[in-house]
């Protein structure tokens, strides 16, 4: 049996549902990210695990025992809040220390657990330090210690990062993880960002409406969206509205705006309307002469962005307007108001049924 079981699990107020029958497991030291868009029900879901909410049906079970019904200081869960309150009155290290101090632990060994915990989150030297004389972000940083310091078995985090700069955030992202997997801590975060999902995961449950679009690993989350939902909130994607012409063994012919284009359907049922995915990276920008892949397209750019790493153009094709990323390989793509030559291999196309929707209502 798994570590953590959801089963039937749902949670109304009063007539709103605001989570509809899911059912997870989590292995023994994996780590899960409950991914979605504000409002879908992570913090309900996350604190039906802690304890703080009671589900409307269902069974929660955590090792083998039946939790559902637990008081939360029973079930030994570590919690960051997204609202981390810390104790004023206490420093830093009393902070990460208090739980290690109620275990009744000796002094030396909650000493080196709290350096350790402090050195996690980069705040080594602010241990006497009292929460009003940190930033925002370092607060949070100290919630995250207290948690890591008690070594539960199983860590919540409740967007524990949201306050950090983008920077620390990456670096935080890195570490935790490292941490996690050598102390082999279960643990499920909650997030709305997608790269940190995608970063720190064992694998990914893309939430919407209340239920689990999508539980898959990072790469499949990515590059085999599950429904509409999943495809366009997980990085960008161009979206081209279709209509399936016939089904063969191994794509479908689909029509886009007098266009015939060949997508792999991998064994999935399309037909009617539906939506063809592509994503920006997966667009390539060919000279005229070049050999082109099995897609081509002849657009003009829009707009044309350089963010460092890659160049992001707008190109307006017959399809509609598409997104189109390109690495920096040194030289600048062509302009704004310059005609190129799009092109892609048709086993980067995705299809779905636009009204696949399987998990939102
Ligand atoms: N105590 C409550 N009473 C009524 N509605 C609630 C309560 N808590 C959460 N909700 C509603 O449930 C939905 C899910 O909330 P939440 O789990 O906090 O979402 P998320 O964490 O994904 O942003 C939201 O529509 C929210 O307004
Ligand atoms: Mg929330």
């Amino acid at each position: 049996m798994s570590f953590l079981t959801l089963q039937g699990i749902s949670k109304r107020y009063g007539d709103f549902t605001a989570i509809e029958h899911i059912d997870l497991s989590v292995e023994r030291g994996e780590f899960l990210s409950l991914l979605g868009p504000s409002g879908c029900g992570k913090t309900t879901t996350l604190q039906m695990v802690a304890g703080f909410v009671s589900p409307t049906t269902g069974r929660i079970t955590l090792d083998g025992r039946d939790i559902t019904h637990e008081r939360p200081e029973k079930r030994g869960i570590g919690v960051v809040f997204q609202s981390y309150a810390l104790f004023p009155h206490m420093t830093v290290a009393g902070n990460v220390g208090f739980g290690l101090e109620m275990r009744k632990m000796k002094r030396a060994q909650r000493e080196a657990r709290i350096a350790e915990a402090l050195e996690l989150v980069r705040l080594r030297g602010l241990d006497a330090r009292y929460p009003k004389e940190l930033s925002g972000g370092q607060r949070q940083r100290v919630a995250i210690a207290r948690a890591i310091a008690m070594q539960p078995e199983l860590l919540l985090l409740d967007e524990p990062m949201s306050n950090l700069d983008a920077k620390l955030r990456e670096e935080m992202h890195i570490e935790l993880r490292a941490i996690q997997k050598r102390l082999g801590i279960t643990t499920i975060l909650v997030t709305h960002d997608q790269v940190e999902a995608m970063t720190m995961s064992d694998r990914i449950a893309v939430m919407h409406g209340g239920k689990i679009a999508q539980l898959s690993t990072p790469f499949d989350a990515y590059e085999r969206p599950a429904t509409p939902f999943a495809s366009t909130f997980l990085g960008r994607t161009n979206t081209l509205q279709g209509e399936v012409l016939r089904r063969n063994p191994r794509c479908a012919e689909v029509a886009v705006a007098g266009t015939t284009l060949h997508v792999p359907h991998e064994g999935r049922h399309v037909d009617g309307a539906v939506n063809v995915y592509i994503r920006p990276e997966k667009v390539r920008l060919v000279n005229g002469d070049a050999r082109a892949g099995d897609g081509r397209l002849i657009g003009r750019v829009v707009t044309r962005v350089f963010v460092g790493n890659q160049w992001l153009l707008v190109v307006d094709t017959a399809l509609g307007r598409m997104h189109v990323a390109q690495p920096n390989y040194g030289a600048p793509p062509p302009d704004e108001g310059h005609e190129v030559a799009l092109a892609w291999t048709d086993d980067d196309l995705r299809v779905l049924g636009r009204e696949d929707t399987h998990g939102h209502a």
